[in-house]
């Protein structure tokens, strides 16, 4: 964290931004040591905005070579530039063109966000805020803009250019050793997708064609004589993209996927539009070195990066306290995905013992946060176990609490009516809610605290009446900076199992809301009774 940068954000202080950018296009001139970066903004203020009221953009040790607008140089005090801001002082009322030139170092940048070159090969990475090392921008999730992306490069250094979304143009400078190609993603994205690699890569190639009927061509980039250990990704690629269709009716929406895979990563995977980006160790695998679990990871994340297409990509995230609407979700359809794929029992128990070893600790130490937080001083920071599984917990208790046709239902709903939109956790809950007529006011708690509950059960049986009473208590241990906890919804799957070894029925159940075979806990101390049972039952909880 670079201290300048150490100013806490609070989610209670969001405000749309003041101007939108309806287009971009960027013609990215490559060199090792000078990249120059054109920008041409489409910028329009917002409707809410003063008129004359500035134009601040982000940056992150940016240096400034060029700016205009509407084609006319900037006079110097109409504007200033620091490497980490650009102000435009006072913008006209109308839509406008900002045409800002930076140059940057690919080859000196080890932080490895924004664009950097290692082994060679130039590679991009945004989330969260990397863009703005690239070009001055509103950085932030919420400004959707349609990017058309030209690279150049000379070719002995890059014969492979790619951006996002499709391809539209590519060619030779005539007279010259450089070549370029065009990229055009129809789909508006925040900045944290853009993406863009250039390098001597080889790759393999498959098709896939969409349940509507459209083509596209998949592709897999890797260093060369790497291409044979990349046929298990490869297929994962297609089976998580007819998953996806199958289960959650959602399409791919470009003529082109590619993946690409680098050595020097620092995420695991990123789902840019169009042109995922690999730490290379999830996607090459080799028959004769490669463990179960090294393939099993591979297939988990190449779906999780392809699912986000939808959940996270076309529906994106207002801000950044919202990052557990993107990922929360899509670490759980990742694991609907393996449990599909291989043995759901198999899959639910490493899951749980990943949420155990890794989550559990998190969230009852001094780093306990709520799977949405409220406040943060370094975004990075919180790509935690606790926002991706305990979110996907969270997820998975909706649906338990929901039904899967129920759940099916919200996220159809969800899907249709936040596609090309940068939403937060309450509109998601709202789809649910509406689509199932469910109050999920009290559920929401479980994306404000923080902390493991814990849930005590005392037994009781009453011979004579044929009566079962559970005595259930839930509380989180106090941690520090959260006030006391609410209680939460908690469903509690359970069976009542008889002497021969079956649930037994019984008449009634009073003390608390009973759906199918789950208990729907709501309260801090719950008294529980079965009754009209015939002999008394082993309790067996937490199925
Ligand atoms: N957005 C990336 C992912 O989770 C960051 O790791 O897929
Ligand atoms: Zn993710």
């Amino acid at each position: 964290m670079r201290p300048e940068t150490a100013v806490a954000i609070h989610l209670e202080d969001y405000a749309p931004a003041p101007y939108q950018i309806d287009t971009v296009d960027l013609d990215i001139q490559l060199s090792p040591r000078s990249t120059d970066v054109f920008a041409r903004l489409a910028v329009r203020r917002h409707e809410d905005t003063d008129p004359g009221a500035p134009l601040e953009l982000d940056g992150d040790e940016l240096e400034l070579v060029g700016l205009t607008l509407d084609g006319m140089p900037l006079l110097e005090n109409a504007y200033s530039a620091t490497p980490s801001k650009l102000t435009v002082n006072a913008p006209p009322e109308e839509p406008f063109i900002l045409e800002i030139k930076t140059r940057i170092d690919p080859d000196t940048n080890t932080e490895l966000m924004g664009l950097y070159r290692s082994s060679g090969t130039y590679c991009t990475q945004c989330e969260a805020e990397g863009f703005r090392r690239i070009t001055y921008f509103l950085d932030r999730p919420d400004v959707l803009s349609v990017y058309t992306t030209r690279i150049e490069a000379r070719k002995g250094d890059a014969p492979i250019l790619l951006g996002n979304g499709n391809p539209v143009n590519a060619g030779d400078l005539p007279g010259t050793d450089r070549h370029f190609s065009v990229w055009h993603d129809p789909h508006p994205k925040p900045s944290y997708l853009f993406a863009m690699v250039a390098g001597d890569l080889a790759h393999v190639a498959d098709t896939f064609v969409t349940t509507s009927g459209r083509k596209v061509d998949l592709k897999i980039y890797v260093e060369h004589g790497r291409e044979d250990r990349c046929a298990w990704a490869m297929d994962s690629l297609k089976r998580s993209m007819k998953w996806d269709e199958d289960v959650f009716g959602c399409e791919y929406d470009l003529d082109v996927f590619n993946i690409v895979a680098v050595s020097d990563f620092n995420m695991g995977a990123m789902e840019n539009k169009g042109l995922n980006i690999f730490n290379d160790k999830y996607v090459l695998a080799d028959p004769e070195t490669a463990t179960d679990q090294d393939y099993a990871n591979i297939e988990a994340v190449i779906a999780h990066e392809y699912f986000h297409n939808w959940t996270g990509n076309r529906i994106t995230c207002r801000d950044w306290f919202q990052l557990c609407l993107k990922e929360g979700l899509t670490v759980f359809r990742d694991q609907e995905f393996s449990s599909d794929m291989r043995s759901r029992a198999v899959k639910r128990i490493a899951d749980v013992r990943l949420l155990k070893s890794h989550q559990f600790p998190e969230d009852a130490g001094p780093l306990a946060h709520p799977v949405r937080p409220r406040k943060y001083t370094e975004i990075n920071n919180f790509y935690t176990a606790t926002v991706y599984e305990k979110g996907a917990e969270v997820v998975r208790m909706l649906k338990t609490l929901l039904g899967p046709d129920g759940f099916r239902k919200g996220m159809d709903l969800y899907l249709e009516r936040h596609d090309v939109d940068a939403t937060t956790i309450e509109a998601f809950l709202v789809c649910f809610s509406e689509a199932t007529a469910t109050d999920l006011g009290q559920f929401a708690r479980w994306y404000d605290q923080a902390g493991t509950p814990q849930v005590e059960v005392k037994s009781h049986y009453d011979t004579r009446a044929g009566e079962l009473t559970l005595d259930i208590s839930q509380s989180i241990a106090p941690l520090p900076g959260q006030a006391s906890s609410e209680p939460a919804v908690i469903p509690l799957r359970f069976g009542l199992v008889g002497p021969n070894g079956e649930d037994m029925s019984f008449d009634r159940v009073t003390g608390a809301r009973l759906q199918e075979d789950v208990l729907i806990l709501e309260e801090q101390n719950q008294s529980v009774t079965f009754t009209g049972l015939k002999s008394r039952p082993v309790v067996s909880l937490l199925r």
